[in-house]
């Protein structure tokens, strides 16, 4: 991980000092990945790296132990550009693998920064995510040695290789690093001289799984759970030492520590993507078995008379609510604000939905039977975890909803909501926003019926949804048409109200975020007090505009637009609206609708980005899991 040479910021501000909710620093994307057993080929070892580039992918690079010492291949873009320079090397396979996968933050996507790094001899190899923030005061120790790259990871081959000069065994080196490194890290250095490998992990996740005399090293569980039998999640300040496919785990110290092991949980893989020209289409197409059962699922309790059931969540500490706050990213935050509408509407609750990185930096208001909502996708969103550490130290409970059981949302949480999406792959999220909707809903109901507010009037709208779903999938041609037709224009604007003010933002996002076009969101009220100055013949303007109990208001606003010279495309449900293009979506109740209005806008951000060539599951500068600040 390159790091800005200026910048050495301090990984915990003084907390009292800001009064602020959180006070982490630490710069974590990247992906690592290693292997050490049998010969492997490096086709497959790059196949299994591929696997982290939602990690980043701006850069990446493999390091294999030849009978000639150390190959080293680095390249700028993705893991298929790896692939292509290995063609060469068809065929080659290796005992030791160690690759990286890099999101750059700090100094130039260039091939000399990405990873693995060596040192002066090339002996030794290191990848590395995370950020050592005292890489100046020990660089300017290291005159000896000639530096490569602008990183601060090439700093670890260099002191590692003055180490092995002098003798020092594995645990001393692990000892030497973890006393003289500040900041956070997970390392994995390859001795190749010695034929050893070290693990080193501070504050950035590192795994190890097991599966016979197999070792996989990476910065994600989920990415070797299908292959291996067990797996050890490092605690912070462990180290490991593998000698000749031999496992030691020491402590900071160098001397010896137990681990736990954990059995695997096997990773259903997606299946039928080969239909789908891109991932993000199927994970969209995706929506509509994940829907139903979701929906089949919980809707049994609510029928039942059950309280609905979410397993990993305790209903007793939940009974006495007063106050909710919830808090996310990017389209999560808009689910948040979405389940805010809700429970305020459903339970008159007073909630909050915050995007995490600003609650962060808001002050901190203790107020008693609060409960705190952090969602994730990922469950690996830094800006979302750090909010979430710094509630606990504080005593508060935290709620965590996240589709990633081994994530450290899910890890870290007083209680836990698993979304059951199934692995997102297109960075752009779509079956996973959907998703939490549906968690919110249910959450809802269920904090309703433990208010004795009447449920039943939602089974039948619930009920309804699945098959919504498959309708507005199975005219998905006509989203096609609409944006055949819309491409080439350069401004969007989406408008919405209440429940739908969330569904507009994320339409926004998904479009800018894929096509790369300005696109804003806002509450149609909003329009008159500014952006209607943007109105003109270009501008192309997506009112959601279901019939709910302030169809009027948006009526309204589409007017305006429409009377002056703006082109409307509307979601909704009334045949009789006012506009230019018209997506129908079958009728449902309010609470549901954004829901059913989202997918017809992803599918328009999809159909643009493709008639457009852009690299729709990959966009430019994007990562699936942000794990920076
Ligand atoms: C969605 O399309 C984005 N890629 C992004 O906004 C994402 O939702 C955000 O980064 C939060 O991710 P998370 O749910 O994994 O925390």
């Amino acid at each position: 991980m390159n790091h800005r040479f200026s910048n050495t910021r301090k990984t915990r501000p003084n907390f009292t000092k800001y009064g602020a909710i959180s006070c982490y620093h630490t710069e974590i994307m990247c992906g690592i990945f290693a292997y050490i057993g049998k010969p492997k080929s490096i086709k497959l070892a790059l196949g299994w790296l591929q696997t982290l580039e939602y990690r980043g992918y701006d850069s990446c690079g493999v390091c294999f132990k030849t009978k000639k010492g150390l190959k080293i291949i680095k390249t700028v873009g993705g893991v298929d550009n790896l692939t292509k320079q290995l063609r060469t090397l068809n065929g080659v396979v290796s005992n030791r693998i160690i690759a990286h996968t890099r999101w750059a933050t700090h100094g130039k996507v260039s091939t000399l920064n990405a990873h693995p790094h060596t040192s002066c001899n090339n002996e030794v190899a290191v990848v590395h995510n995370g950020i050592i923030e005292n890489f100046n005061k020990i660089k300017s120790k290291l005159r000896n040695h000639k530096f490569t790259s602008q990183t601060d990871t090439e700093l670890i081959a260099h002191l590692v290789e003055d180490e092995i000069k002098k003798n020092k065994s594995a645990k001393d080196i692990i000892k030497y690093l973890y006393n003289l490194i500040e900041g956070s890290y997970a390392i994995v250095i390859f001795l190749d001289s010695r034929d050893e490998i070290i693990l080193l992990r501070k504050d950035c996740p590192l795994v190890v799984g097991l599966n016979n005399s197999e070792i996989y090293i990476c910065s994600d569980s989920q990415a070797i759970s299908n292959f291996v039998n067990r797996i050890i999640y490092l605690h912070n300040n462990t180290g490991a030492i593998i000698k000749e496919n031999q496992i030691r785990f020491v402590n900071s110290l160098g001397l010896p520590v137990s681990v736990q092991e954990e059995a695997v949980q096997k990773h259903v893989e997606n299946s039928g993507n080969k239909k789908y020209k891109h991932h993000m289409l199927h994970e969209i197409f995706e929506q509509e078995n994940l829907i139903y059962t979701a929906i089949n699922h919980r809707l049994k309790d609510l029928k039942n008379d059950g309280i609905i059931d979410f397993s990993r969540c305790s209903h007793d500490a939940l009974s006495n609510v007063k106050r909710i706050v919830i808090f996310g990213c990017g389209t999560t935050y808009h689910a948040c604000l979405y389940g805010s509408y809700l429970m305020r509407e459903l339970l008159g609750i007073h909630t909050e939905a915050w995007i995490a990185s600003e609650l962060r930096y808001s002050k901190y208001i203790h107020s008693p039977n609060t409960l705190y909502i952090g969602i994730s996708q990922s469950g690996e969103t830094l800006d979302t975890l750090q909010i979430v550490w710094s509630l606990k130290e504080r005593g508060e409970k935290v709620l965590g909803i996240t589709n990633s059981p081994s994530s450290q949302l899910a890890k870290e949480s007083d209680y836990v909501i698993l979304m059951k999406a199934g692995r997102e792959i297109g960075v752009a999220a779509t079956k996973t926003y959907t998703a939490q909707l549906l968690e919110l809903m249910f959450f809802t109901m269920m904090l309703a019926q433990k208010q004795k507010i009447n449920t039943k009037f939602y089974i039948r709208p619930l009920e309804k949804l699945p098959a919504a779903v498959s309708n507005i999938l199975k005219r998905h041609d006509e989203i096609r048409d609409l944006a055949e037709k819309f491409y080439r224009h350069k401004n969007y604007m989406f408008i919405g109200r209440k429940f739908n003010v969330p569904t507009a933002y994320e339409g926004a996002l998904k479009l800018k975020e894929i096509t790369y076009l300005h696109a804003e969101g806002y509450a149609g009220g909003e329009m008159k007090h500014g952006p209607i100055a943007l109105v003109d013949k270009e501008l192309i303007t997506f009112a959601v505009a279901p019939e709910d109990p302030i169809f009027s208001k948006i009526e309204s606003n589409i007017s305006e637009i429409k009377s002056r010279g703006g082109k409307i495309i509307c979601i909704t449900t009334s045949k009789q609206l006012n506009t230019d293009e018209m997506f129908l979506i079958p009728t449902n109740h309010e609470f549901f609708y954004p829901l059913l209005c989202i997918i017809p806008l992803h599918l328009f951000a999809y159909h643009v980005a493709d008639l457009l060539g852009r690299e729709i599951d990959k966009p430019r500068n994007l990562a699936k899991s942000v794990t920076v600040e």
